[in-house]
């Protein structure tokens, strides 16, 4: 397929929660089916093939090392890059071993044109909400630095603007109101992206997009207080990434069968 202009299309699926067994369900969905599922209905998208995957976390449930290697061997015949990283139900260390090799990234960067996508961890051992913490508030800081002059998107796992959810809201970004005076500081961040919250959100603060994404398996009830599911089904977003620095992008949902 030839590429009309120069921008970056990315195809961001997050929260898969596949486990060692293929067959495991988890809140009413089998978590492997949905995820093909998923992968089925966006290369059949017109918008297909995008020039890279973007996983934003909870790749498994049970930290299995089967559930790694499951989520490889569904994405790695598609012919394209995908980065990862860890959400609150992840092993890095697996992740490291099965999911940055070859076509597959681990975090770092991915650059193209007048784009960077930085991806930054938020995972903390042990706890379901995410923090940033000194060290990778630091490598943030540097790693804006050096894409002055570019146009930015940072991708994490856990929300950094509260959803309106109580319960959601309490696992979220711990360290938010730092990561938000870094983001302040460099004008080329355009969005910040997450998973973690099963549901889509788009809206702006201080001309940075926020954005994010549904479960490729099931959703959370948006504006609820206490954890509820939402019968809407599995979902991915598309993202298009223009030179001059605007962005394109929808949540596309797989049509239940
Ligand atoms: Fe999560």
């Amino acid at each position: 397929m030839t590429r009309k202009d120069s921008a970056l299309t990315l195809l961001q699926i997050s929260d898969t929660h596949l486990h060692a067994a293929a067959d495991s369900r988890m809140r009413g969905v089998t978590t492997y089916a949905t995820l093909l599922s998923v992968l089925a209905h966006a290369q059949r998208d017109p918008r297909w093939p995008v020039d890279a995957i973007l996983a934003t976390g909870d790749i498994v449930q049970d930290e299995s090392r089967a559930g790694y290697e499951r989520f490889r061997e569904a994405l790695e015949p598609l012919g394209v890059p995908v980065y990862s990283i860890p959400g609150n139900h992840d092993d890095p260390k697996l992740m490291s071993e099965i999911l940055s090799s070859g076509s597959f990234h681990l975090g770092g960067e991915l650059r193209h044109g007048r784009w960077s996508v930085v991806l930054l961890s938020t995972f903390l051992a042990g706890e379901d909400a995410g923090g940033l913490g000194p060290a990778r508030l630091q490598g943030l800081r540097k790693a804006l630095a050096a894409h002055a002059g570019q146009h930015v998107l940072v991708a994490m796992h856990h929300h950094p603007l509260p959803m309106g959810s109580a319960w959601l809201d309490g696992v979220a970004l711990r360290d938010a109101a730092a990561f938000w005076s870094v983001i302040d500081a460099h004008a080329g961040v355009r969005a910040v992206l997450c998973g973690h919250v099963h549901q889509a959100a788009d809206r702006t603060r201080n001309n940075v997009r926020f954005m994010s994404t549904p479960s490729t398996c099931a959703q959370f009830l948006p504006g609820n207080d206490f954890f509820a599911l939402d019968d809407r089904p599995p979902g991915m977003r598309w993202i298009k990434l223009h030179d001059d620095g605007t962005i394109e992008t929808e949540v596309s949902w797989v049509p239940r069968a």
